[in-house]
Formats: C-alpha cells, sequence, structure tokens
C-alpha cells in the first residue's frame, strides 16, 4: 500500500456535518463563490463507511443545493446500485463546493476547477472525512484525486488499488461518471461502465471482509 500527504490544513473548531454546512455557506477561500447560486455541501449518513468525491457541482447541483443530482448522478447511481452497494449508506460530496462555468447565452458552460481551487476547497473536503470517518473514499475522476492526494496523479495508474490516506482510511480512484455520458460508440460505453461498476464492486468486497 503507498502511503500518500493527505495535506492537513489548521481547522476551525467544526463538530458536526451541520456545523459544517453553516460555515460553508459563508465560504470565501476561493473566487468562484461569487459566480455560483450557493454552495453545495456533501450529503449522506453521519458515519458512511464509504464517500464518494466528485469534482464539483453542475448545473443542477448548483440550483438545487445538493450533490449529484444531475445526469452524471443518474449514472452514479446506477453503478453503485449495480455494484450492490446501497445508495442510502454511502456520503456523495465533491472536491470544489461551488460551481465553476462560463456563462454562452443562457448556459452555464462547465469548466473544471484549477489547482489554486481545489487546493483551497480541500479545507472543507478535509473537515468531511474527519467528521464521517469514512473507511474507503472513491476518488471520481482527477480532481477528486488531486484534492486526496494533494497532487496530481493519473487515474489511469493508480485505478482500482486501495492506496492508504495519512489521516486514516484509504482511497481507490476510478473514472468520474460524466466520462461515461461523453463515450459515443455504445460497446465501449457498456465496456468502461462495466469497469467503472468493478471498481465500486472492490470497495463494496472491501468493506464486507473488513465488517
Ligand atoms: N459532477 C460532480 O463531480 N459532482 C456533482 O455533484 C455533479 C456532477
Amino acid at each position: 500500500m503507498l502511503l500518500v500527504r493527505d495535506m492537513a490544513d489548521e481547522r476551525p473548531d467544526i463538530q458536526s456535518l451541520k456545523a459544517l454546512r453553516e460555515a460553508e455557506a459563508g465560504c470565501t477561500r476561493c473566487p468562484l463563490y461569487k459566480n455560483a447560486t450557493q454552495v453545495v455541501p456533501g450529503e449522506g449518513p453521519a458515519h458512511a463507511r464509504i464517500m464518494m468525491v466528485g469534482e464539483q457541482p453542475g448545473d443542477q447541483e448548483d440550483l438545487a443545493g445538493k450533490p449529484f443530482v444531475g445526469p452524471a448522478g443518474r449514472v452514479l447511481d446506477r453503478a453503485i446500485a449495480d455494484a450492490g452497494i446501497d445508495r442510502k449508506l454511502v456520503f456523495v460530496t465533491n472536491a470544489v463546493k461551488h460551481f465553476k462555468f462560463e456563462p454562452r447565452g443562457k448556459r452555464r458552460l462547465h469548466k473544471r476547477p484549477n489547482a489554486h481551487e481545489i487546493d483551497r476547497c480541500h479545507w472543507w473536503l478535509d473537515i468531511e472525512k474527519t467528521l464521517v470517518k469514512p473507511e474507503i473514499v472513491v476518488a471520481l475522476g482527477a480532481t477528486a484525486v488531486r484534492s486526496i492526494a494533494g497532487k496530481p496523479l493519473a487515474v489511469g495508474k493508480i485505478r482500482g488499488r486501495f492506496i492508504a490516506m495519512a489521516t486514516g482510511g484509504r482511497f481507490l480512484a476510478t473514472i468520474h461518471p460524466s466520462y461515461l455520458l461523453r463515450i459515443q460508440d455504445e460497446a465501449d460505453k457498456h465496456k468502461q461502465y462495466r469497469m467503472f461498476v468493478d471498481d465500486l464492486v472492490r470497495c463494496r468486497e472491501a468493506l464486507e471482509h473488513a465488517a
């Protein structure tokens, strides 16, 4: 097992997810709060054994104030179910808590968060992890990996392996579900989806063995 740095930051004294949500609502740690509708905090059981970390809220999440309620969320929900994991037992959150976008007419086009935004927002993810204490964190895509590992790592190189976090627990990197939405070829889409589900199955099995 590799040991990666899990950037610790000096933290405010936040003892509950409710207090965390309230603190996140006033976040000005990077400029993204200025254009987003609202912060989108993580959601799920206070002591979930598994935490899934996406990139950032999308258009629908920004409006709803809830993570993974749009198209990528529907793919994620299906994969979680196909992996035999109870969705209600999963804590779902994002590496970056505000929607970053570029206005294009009436549309808001998703923009990938940069390293500074990811690092500034790691503060919140770190507190979420400290409060929830998940045994397994699933990093969905490169932004989540960057946040959790504290440095850029290629998802393709570490995918599907458990990697210890300095703060306890371990993480497993896999693709972001929105990648599946972009695949045009049906056979490839199906293959990549199965690989994604297999990564989640690995997490379920690890929890079953640990139980
Ligand atoms: N993509 C993400 O990474 N997170 C969400 O909440 C929605 C889409």
